[in-house]
């Protein structure tokens, strides 16, 4: 049996495999983030494909941190019943479910957030908004959401949480000198810019008890010369696993490095591109066709950061981008680079990609990362006209 279906743990969770979906906005929650039969039937879907585990896209922990329209919501106890639903339909096919936890910080829109972005500091975003940044109330409030939502997640039935600290989101930000420049007790230092995070980690650990899984999703890499690098991102791995973080998925990129993140080809229809007009147009659409070329697609790209990370943390560790090859996953795990393979677009483009692999049906994915996927519509293969054939 290929070691992609050995069964492993994440603290107490088991897991059936190695195969993870990675977080992946749906953008098929009501206006208000509750459960619709739409997001039932995408899961259904995920756990019949024979995932080892899901994890949603970022479900907003409070009203101003909702980044995009129709995103799942954790923020209201209305929610808890509709995902209950979700959650038992998951759990019937033996798959376990993890929720993302995520506040858009500064890479909202004025918008989707309802009024002004709030962040640390106040450095304006890529769309030219300038934040407001966060007095002390405002973040003790944000960390009491995170806890809140944490709670409704387990009471909704899944399996564990997942903090989403990466791509250029509010948690994030606090960690980046670039976004953050604070001199009170939440910047300055790595320790100081660290504390709204090791907050919220450890009042969902006080809250929900230390048996409850809570990962970490974290960059390994935001690609800007002013922000973190591999090294900062091993010293964030191993302080979280030292404070017994359950797991750790590794990322990269931010809104202004986007195409680090989901590597492929720039979709036409990118929101950046369709939001702006006229001259801002075209010079953004010169930024993205250049950026493109530099930044091309390769199966694992984010392979040379795990063993850094890896080797400095206690917890398992969950790659994620452009994992594309049976066998390459098979390599990853057995040297021991990661300890889950997780997987977004090939997931989008065949949800029953596990049961195929499994049963020795395909040897790779077919996901051509047109990026189609990436658009104000929700997520679905939008390639699906063009099929290539799996070997
Ligand atoms: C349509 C789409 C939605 C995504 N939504 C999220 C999200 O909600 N949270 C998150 O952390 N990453 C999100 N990502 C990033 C993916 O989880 C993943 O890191 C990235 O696409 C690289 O993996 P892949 O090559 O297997 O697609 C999204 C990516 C895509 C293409």
């Amino acid at each position: 049996m290929s070691i992609l279906f050995e069964p492993k743990t994440i603290g107490k969770l088991l897991v059936k495999n190695r195969l993870v979906r990675a977080p992946t906005v749906e953008k098929m929650a009501t206006d208000d983030g509750g459960c619709t039969p739409k997001l039932v039937d995408l899961y259904t879907r995920l756990a019949e494909g024979g995932i080892g585990m899901i994890i949603t896209g970022g479900a907003y922990t409070q009203r101003n941190g909702k980044g995009l329209p129709k995103k799942i919501g954790l923020h209201r106890d209305e929610v808890i019943d509709g995902y209950k639903k979700l959650t038992d339909r998951i759990h019937q096919y033996g798959v376990k479910v993890v929720a993302q936890l995520s506040h858009c910080g500064r890479q909202g829109t004025v918008e989707l957030v309802g009024g002004t972005p709030v962040a640390p500091s106040a450095v304006p975003n890529l769309l030219g908004v300038t934040p407001i940044a966060m007095d002390r109330k405002q973040i003790g409030e944000a960390v009491d959401n995170f806890v809140r939502a944490a709670e409704r997640a387990r009471q909704a039935g899944f399996d564990g949480v997942q903090i989403h600290a990466a791509h250029g989101y509010l948690i994030h930000e606090f960690l980046s000198p670039r976004t953050n420049r604070r001199t009170d007790d939440w910047g300055g230092t790595f320790e100081k810019r660290m504390r709204f995070l090791i907050e919220i980690y450890q009042g969902i650990r006080r809250h929900l008890g230390k048996d409850y899984p809570i990962l970490l999703r974290m960059n390994s890499n935001d690609y800007l010369e002013d922000g973190l690098g591999v090294e900062d991102a091993a010293r964030i791995a191993e302080r979280m696993s030292s404070l017994s973080i359950d797991a750790i998925e590794i990322s990269a990129g931010t809104w202004e490095t986007h195409f680090y993140m989901s590597r492929g080809d720039i979709p036409q229809n990118y929101w950046l591109y369709t939001r702006a007009s006229g001259e801002e147009k075209e010079r953004i659409r010169e930024k993205l066709t250049h950026l493109a070329r530099q930044i091309r697609f390769k199966e694992a790209y984010l392979l040379e950061y795990a063993g850094k990370i890896k080797k400095r943390i206690s917890c398992p560790l969950i790659l994620v981008g452009g994992i594309r090859t049976v066998r390459v996953m098979e390599n990853i795990l057995l040297e021991g680079s990661a300890d889950f393979i997780s997987m977004c677009r090939p997931l989008i483009r065949e949800p029953e990609f596990p049961n195929l692999i499994r049963r020795g049906l395909a040897a790779r994915s077919t996901c051509l990362n047109c990026n189609l996927c990436l658009t104000d519509k929700p997520v679905a293969c939008y390639q699906m006209g063009f099929r290539p054939p799996h070997f």
